[in-house]
């Protein structure tokens, strides 16, 4: 990596007004009277929408004066063509004051989506990521929206952005921009109680590779120093994102194997609630890099691979798992670029693990012997992928040039290959 001639010196970082904790999720109506709304969306998925939580929170909007209608029609993992159909809806039904999603990365990228497109000109694709999309910055403010997550995982109610799946283009991306932050996140942690063991176990390695690839990221003053109009959300690792990603690496190591086996012990759920909560302030302003990249082609080139705990009418790579399947190779690959950050991860996430002779081994082994033990699939060749896959793959992982720019070190083609290929068994 070249040294800069102008190093960085500012790091920035940005958060959501917060409301944590078991019973948070009854008070959004008085904190949306705040406002001053008196007509709301709230966007959710049909599982969510069935364990009740979407319409109670709509139900208790009332007694504040404020009109509030569930829209059920999230698809699970968000496509170009889902985004729409739900912007449509919303354009059709509202004008909507203020949005609420409850769910989880799913639900909540839909209503950023959504309240994009109703307070903005122009076409969804325009504001998608370049080179897939048009990366155009949205002009004016969105409307007041208040996210509610039901998973622990993405952290979505924190960042500034929405992921989407491209369908022409076979390829997974997102919309990127400050103004994408939810206004308030509500964290309730009794709402994930009734996550499926699948997705609790995906949705876990998500916050694990968040917290895991921020705090190994490119440092903000390993780059060129930006002007006030170059910044971008991501900025690499900085001292803030990295406490951050500290503490939720220990709350994972409590927690993360009991929230799983026993879904019903409601401590657990809280720690991976506050996990997925901190891990999402970390990389929201740090950025991720090198597994999130390579899952953005694992997730959109599936072909039939059908996770338990997912809806059964699509096939899917669920985000989580797709990130998690080339962490461990992709960590051996970083692992010249701060030796030192890689074994305190590994021993934040395993304390009192025994030091291996090769060093570089110790983070893919704590991650490989979690990953055995929740039931994640063994590497890419588990979800349906090849040998002959590969090509497509880097080709994919080459186009999150936004998210590479993150990684502590240089990805040429031949690396990116050497990591999908490594994934193929990982045990
Ligand atoms: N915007 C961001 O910053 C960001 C970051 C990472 C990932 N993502 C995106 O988020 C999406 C994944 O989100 P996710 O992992 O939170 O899962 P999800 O929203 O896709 O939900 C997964 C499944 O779990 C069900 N479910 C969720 N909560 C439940 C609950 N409490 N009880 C019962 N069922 C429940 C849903 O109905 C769904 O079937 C992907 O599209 C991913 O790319 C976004
Ligand atoms: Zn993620």
């Amino acid at each position: 990596m070249h040294l800069p001639t102008n190093p960085e010196s500012v790091f920035t970082y940005g958060a959501p007004q917060l409301k944590f904790g078991p019973g948070s999720s009854d008070e959004i109506g008085y904190d949306l009277a705040a406002y001053g709304v008196r007509r709301v969306l709230v966007v959710t998925d049909p599982g969510v929408a069935a364990t009740g939580h979407p319409q109670r929170v709509a139900d208790q909007m009332a007694s504040f004066g404020i009109e509030a209608q569930v829209y059920d029609g999230t698809h699970v993992e968000p496509t170009d063509a889902s985004l729409q159909e739900a912007v449509d809806h919303a354009r059709s039904t509202g004008p909507w004051d203020a949005f609420v999603a409850v769910g989880g990365g799913s639900a909540i990228d839909t209503a950023k989506a959504v309240d994009l497109m109703t307070t903005n000109p122009g076409e969804l694709l325009d504001y998608v990521n370049a080179p897939v999309g048009g990366g155009r910055a949205p002009e004016h403010p969105l409307a007041p929206l208040v996210a509610v997550p039901t998973t622990t995982g993405t952290g979505s109610e924190s960042t500034t952005i929405c992921v989407l799946d491209v369908l022409e283009q076979k390829v997974k991306t997102g919309i990127s921009h400050p103004r994408l932050r939810p206004t308030l996140a509500v964290v309730d942690p009794r709402l994930t109680l009734t996550q499926p063991a699948g997705v609790t176990a995906a949705a876990g390695m998500d916050i694990l590779c968040h917290a895991l690839e921020s705090w190994t990221a490119r440092p903000y003053t390993s780059y060129e120093r930006k002007t006030p109009e170059q910044r971008v959300p991501y900025c690499g690792a900085n001292p803030i994102a990295d406490m951050w990603a500290e503490k939720s690496l220990r709350l994972l190591a409590g927690s993360f194997r009991t929230a799983v086996l026993h879904g019903d012990d409601e401590e657990a759920r809280t720690q991976m609630a506050l996990a997925a909560t901190f891990a999402g302030m970390g990389f929201g302003n740090a950025g991720v890099h090198i597994p999130h990249a390579n899952a953005y082609p694992v997730a959109g080139r599936v072909r039939d691979f059908h996770p338990d705990g997912y809806p059964h009418d699509h096939a899917m790579v669920p985000h989580g798992m797709a990130v998690s399947l080339t962490a461990p190779e992709a960590f051996r690959f970083t692992f010249d670029a701060d030796p030192e950050r890689h074994v305190r991860a590994a021993e934040m996430l395993a304390p009192g693990a025994d030091r291996p002779d090769d060093l570089r081994e110790m983070l893919p082994a704590v991650l490989t012997d979690l990953m055995r033990d929740i039931g994640i699939p063994n590497g890419l060749g588990a979800v349906g992928y090849g040998e002959s896959d590969v090509p497509a793959l880097v080709e994919g992982t080459l186009k999150q040039q936004r998210l590479l720019a993150t990684a502590p070190k240089e990805v040429t083609e031949e690396d990116a290959a050497a990591i999908l290929r490594g994934s193929l068994e990982l045990w």
